[in-house]
């Protein structure tokens, strides 16, 4: 625990003046508020600096016990003394002194407010509450982010006079971590909380039930650590592990010193499926379940016709209040198929007894039942946006992520709201779903929110789900510098054309996480490859992420040569092939190279047009993101495919020019555990005049299953057919396959992806 203050510590206090010397060094540029994330709402800078040496005393009131022992802890880590503690200092110079006042101005009436004053004699934070005084520390570590050199203890240290005054735009700021899929020991939490302080953001969200792994001990049910706290992996091999109470207490104690709730998640009534390995009395089919080793959604839920499934979750529940004395818990509440309920004499008789018209009212009844329960405890209840669904219980609060409609509604109900959209907070996507920037440009509050219900918005969290995320390095170049980014928004509040000034502030925060052992990621995708036509001929453009960035690139085609080049100009595109880019910043390699495959062919660049709006989260590059010549990868986030959720398809391409024509492919993302389906039929229609249309008598038709990775495979439909004349061609996908068993889910629609249409 020590280990992680001590190296913020360091931090604090790494820039001083060289032993001996009385002037003060490094001037100004010390204090430089471009230093400081989340930005100050307001940074004076003023004449004279204070000295920190063994003659300063550090002041503050039975009130501030925790603040001012966690300061000076920060200051006699790294110095060659010990800091004097006083109540009242008699001297007139050299006093660091907390303090609570009774009042601010106006500005600063929150209850996380600080002001810091340094002058020649004195370096003080107040604030209305302890919260604040925390804050402002944070503050003060943050002023010498500058320089990493000479990481030892000192003498004396140097601070310039100053004035801030500062307070954050959003109650509720806060990073969701996933600890189930994969888990993170209590060494790695605590880096994390310490990190969320550092940047004053106050929630970390534990996610502690899955259908992968159970982690918390329940003392009543002893089997949701002996059995589902670990699952069998398809290679046979066992991976799981929990915390103990003890570990859980020491998290939420080492939170609670910095001012950061830690609100604990359990799952209900879906994502359980490991609780009911253990105790499958809670489920609608008794018996035969076992921990999850995919990823996805899964139909075993609780079953909500049985009286004793909410003894068991209520007397868990117990035990967590027991553990986390946060004002909410997090009841979960997403992605709960309703086949079960639906086939399940106990849940039907439920919904006969209750007046109850369909399963989401079923739904509804159980979050209620839970919720009544949480708030006989004095607690609130918390969940995703779909306990919306058949009625919201009276208390809720909505945490937002399939988009902001959810939270939109519950707003416009007059329930407080969490923000977490996939579009902005997913920190599982790639930087080429979600950079720093879009992070970064974020509002938490959505503009088609009318005004009077803007106090319902809380704040936001990140969510970092941990399926494709194994360990810690992963874990933290996921989160960073992306969970920065939110700490910005939600505590500074920025126009969103500053990103340019937080990028140059984040640049001085690396070496900071280097110190303290976090693996930070990439800020951006550094390259968008794109295409276009010219005089008939296509070129391929390198589009850079930032000016920062160097790109150089290199081409695996048959005729090609090994050599990078630097990209200056658009590259002719002459021969299909695998172009490779990597991008340098500093003359060091930026991210991982990115590798696009691009065919040559006889649609490149024909229009299409569509029955249908493009969906708002996949539509690649519009009109011709079929024909652009790019090829989505296994990734079908990479913006390449385009993705169409349940409804029919038909898109038609107009040639341009009549063409003959004899084979077709096309390509389709298959992932059941995303509901991204293959087609399981097509139909393709040619016409010379876009009025008149005839089906293609298709010769053969060859899916080609490429390899499966990860359970995601791309699926190439070759089709062949006797020579046509053409000049448009029409692909009516009638419905997008069937879930297979495991992810069944009653009424449930799946999602097509589809790339890249060529003609031969
Ligand atoms: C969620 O991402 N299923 C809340
Ligand atoms: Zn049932």
């Amino acid at each position: 625990m020590v280990k992680f203050c001590g190296f913020f510590a360091l931090i604090f206090f790494i820039v001083a003046c060289s032993s001996g010397e009385k002037s003060y060094p490094t001037e100004i540029k010390l204090v430089d508020s471009l230093t400081l994330i989340p930005q100050v709402n307001l940074i004076e800078k003023r004449e004279g600096f204070f000295t920190i040496d063994k003659s300063a005393e550090i002041s503050y009131s039975n009130a501030l016990q925790n603040e001012g022992d966690f300061l000076s802890n920060l200051i006699n880590q790294v110095s060659n003394f010990e800091l004097k503690q006083s109540i009242q200092k008699s001297a007139s110079s050299n006093l660091i002194e907390l303090k609570l006042v009774d009042e601010f101005p106006a500005e600063l009436q929150h209850g996380e407010a600080y002001r810091i004053l340094v002058s020649n004699e004195k370096l003080q934070i107040s604030a209305l509450t302890p919260v604040g005084i925390m804050r402002g520390i944070q503050t003060l570590r943050q002023l010498f982010v500058d320089d990493f050199n000479g990481v030892k203890k000192r003498d004396e240290w140097h601070l310039p006079a100053l004035k801030i005054e500062d307070k954050p735009a959003f109650e509720h700021r806060g990073l969701m971590i996933d600890v189930c899929r994969h888990f993170f020991t209590k060494n790695v939490i605590l880096k994390y909380i310490d990190a969320l302080a550092f940047y004053k953001m106050n929630i970390l969200h534990l996610h502690l039930t899955e259908d992968q792994g159970w982690r918390m001990p329940i003392d009543a049910y002893p089997n949701l650590n002996k059995v589902a706290s670990y699952r069998i992996e398809k290679d046979g091999s066992v991976y799981g592990g929990f915390y103990t109470k003890d570990e859980l207490k020491e998290i939420v104690a080492y939170a609670k010193e910095r001012h950061i709730v830690v609100i604990p998640e359990i799952e209900l009534p879906g994502h359980a499926q490991a609780a009911l390995a253990a105790y499958p009395q809670y489920s609608c089919v008794g018996s035969d379940i076992e921990v999850a080793n995919d990823w996805g959604v899964f139909k075993e839920i609780y079953c909500a016709g049985n009286d004793s499934t909410f003894v068991f979750i209520e007397q868990i529940l117990k035990e967590v209040m027991e553990i986390f004395p946060s004002e909410y818990i997090h009841i979960g509440g997403d992605e709960a198929p309703k086949f079960r309920w639906q086939h399940c004499a106990k849940c039907q008789a439920r919904m006969e007894n209750e007046g109850l018209i369909n399963e989401h009212e079923l739904q509804s009844y159980f979050i209620r039942r839970i919720e009544k329960f949480l708030n006989q405890h004095d607690r609130k209840l918390i969940g995703w946006d779909e306990i919306l669904e058949g009625g919201l219980s009276p208390n809720a609060t909505v945490q937002s992520w399939r988009g902001f409609e959810g939270g939109i509604k519950a707003a416009q109900e007059k329930h407080y709201v969490v923000m977490s959209p996939t579009s902005h907070c997913y920190l599982d996507y790639g930087l080429d779903a979600i950079d720093l920037k879009k992070v970064f440009q974020f509002n938490p509050i959505p503009i088609e929110l009318e005004k009077e219900f803007h106090k319902y918005i809380l704040g936001a969290e990140c969510n970092m789900w941990t399926e494709h995320v194994p360990d810690e390095a992963s874990l933290d170049a996921k989160v960073f510098p992306r969970a920065v980014a939110l700490a910005e928004v939600l505590w500074a509040n920025p126009p969103k054309d500053r990103y340019e000034d937080f990028y140059a502030r984040l640049q001085k925060h690396y070496p900071v996480l280097k110190l303290i052992g976090i693996n930070f990621g990439a800020e951006m995708i550094p390259v968008k490859i794109t295409t276009h036509v010219e005089d008939e001929e296509v070129f391929i453009d390198l589009i850079s992420g930032h000016k920062d960035l160097v790109l150089k690139y290199r081409w695996h085609c048959d005729s090609c040569g090994t050599e990078f080049k630097n990209y200056e100009k658009k590259i002719a595109l002459n021969e299909s092939g695998k172009l490779e880019v990597q991008a340098f910043k500093n003359g060091d390699k930026y991210g991982e190279p990115i590798l696009q495959e691009i065919i040559l062919h006889r649609a490149l660049f024909s229009p299409a047009v569509y029955n249908q709006p493009l969906n708002e989260y996949y539509p690649a590059a519009g009109q011709h993101a079929l024909t652009d010549g790019k090829l989505g990868s296994l990734n079908f986030r990479d913006g390449n495919w385009q993705g169409f959720w349940g409804k029919d398809l038909q898109v038609t391409l107009d040639l341009g020019e009549k063409q003959f024509i004899s084979k077709i492919t096309t390509n389709f993302v298959e992932y059941s555990n995303a509901w991204i389906m293959r087609p399981s039929r097509f139909r393709i229609y040619f016409s010379l005049d876009n009025l008149n249309w005839n089906e293609i008598n298709k010769i053969s038709v060859l899916p080609i299953n490429a390899a499966v990775i990860d359970g995601i495979s791309i699926n190439p439909f070759v089709i062949t057919f006797n020579t046509i004349e053409t000049m448009y061609l029409r692909f009516e996908v009638k419905n997008y396959g069937k879930l297979p068993p495991s992810h069944e889910a009653a009424g449930q629609d799946t999602w097509l992806f589809i790339d890249e249409i060529s003609i031969e």
